[in-house]
């Protein structure tokens, strides 16, 4: 794999605590490209910068683009952990499939996102809760205007170092269930990670926002009825005494983090049921105090506390608003574990 150096180095944010989510990027970048009939080639770590791109080029006029969400975490001994990668890139390559792009070789992309990080590790920052936020894409570039999957690619990783999601931190969250927007169907792309899932989102995201929501929790598309999961995150509940969370059945994310807590939760002696939770069930789980938690969960958000729903014109207040007690001991662990301050009896860790 070719290096080139960099010239120039960006400025840094001095105080860790001003670091927010997506906005500042380390000095290089991965890139690779692909050619039906040669496959991927020209594996290379550049300075980050723009690229030059054909604007008949198929991502610009029909998405044909996935991506993924990973972290980098400074351990207070200094070294650099991430948290199950090879689960990030096998994902991201059945969006791929899904998306009728190649697939990668992800051992051979697990070593080039290490050896990126390696070069940029002086930008992972220090403080817990900041981490080095990794962006691994893959764009179609035929400079093509009939559709049909494009000829050529190109792949990148780009590095952000990141603080919180949320602009409030690790408070409780407001969610908004939208009755009239939908993210995904069955049959359609929902459960890969491609970007016009995201834009498809953005209008009910806007409106939420407008009204003082943080996140929009979506329904299923058929019945409208029964949770799926929140912009970002995979949502669970603590119900009955149970963690109940949507399963997967093709129209949601099979997040990451949704696996991991779903581990942690058994593991403290608490049943899981991946099971269709209907909004009804919510608000009445609420009324009657048989809903006691809720909380998302993502690569970005973490373990993220619920606070509120509001459905229509109802607003239900989860406990007394606060974090829950689970959610606070799934939050301390998972972040234990990825910053080594638990032991990682699961191999979830892999050192950069
Ligand atoms: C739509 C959606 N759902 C769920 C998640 C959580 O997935 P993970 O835990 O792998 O980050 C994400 C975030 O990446 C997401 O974008």
């Amino acid at each position: 794999m070719e290096i080139f150096p960099v010239t120039e180095k960006k400025t840094r944010v001095e105080d860790e605590s001003e670091l927010v989510f997506g906005t500042l990027f380390t000095d290089r970048m991965f890139v690779m490209d692909y050619e039906a009939g040669r496959g991927w080639h020209s594996p290379r770590i550049v300075p980050y910068g723009p690229f030059s791109l054909d604007p008949a080029c198929s991502v610009l006029h029909y998405a044909q683009e996935i991506f993924e969400g990973l972290k980098v975490f400074r351990r207070p001994d200094g070294s650099l952990a991430t948290f199950r990668p090879r689960d990030n890139f096998e994902r991201f390559n059945r969006s791929a499939a899904r998306m009728c792009m190649p697939e990668l070789n992800v051992d051979f992309v697990l070593d080039a996102f290490k050896e990126l990080v390696r070069l940029e590790a002086d930008w992972v920052p220090h403080s817990f809760g900041t981490s080095l936020y990794v962006r691994p894409t893959m764009i179609a570039v035929d400079p093509y205007l009939g559709v049909r999957p494009s000829n050529k690619y190109l792949f990148y990783i780009i590095l952000s170092p990141v603080g919180p999601y949320y602009k409030n931190g690790f408070s409780p969250v407001k969610i908004l269930i939208s009755d009239e927007y939908v993210r995904s169907a069955p049959g359609g792309t929902g459960e890969a990670k491609t970007g016009g899932n995201y834009a498809a989102s953005l209008k009910a995201s806007m409106e939420a926002t407008e009204l003082g929501y943080d996140q929009v929790l979506w329904l299923d598309a058929v019945e409208r009825k029964y949770i799926e999961e929140v912009g970002s995150m995979n949502i669970c509940f603590l119900y009955d005494g149970k963690v109940v969370t949507s399963p997967l059945k093709g129209t949601i994310l099979d997040g990451i983090t949704r696996r991991s807590i779903l581990t942690l939760v058994r593991e403290m002696g608490l049943q899981v049921e991946e099971r269709a939770l209907s909004v009804d069930e919510i608000l009445e789980g609420v009324a009657s105090g048989r809903l006691k938690e809720a909380f998302g969960t993502g690569t970005a958000a973490v373990v993220s506390p619920v606070g509120q729903f509001t459905y229509r014109d109802r607003t239900v207040t989860i406990g007394d608003g606060n974090m829950g007690e689970l959610t606070g001991k799934l939050y301390e662990t998972l972040t234990g574990i990825q910053y080594g301050k638990i032991a990682d009896p699961h191999g979830w860790v892999e050192m950069i």
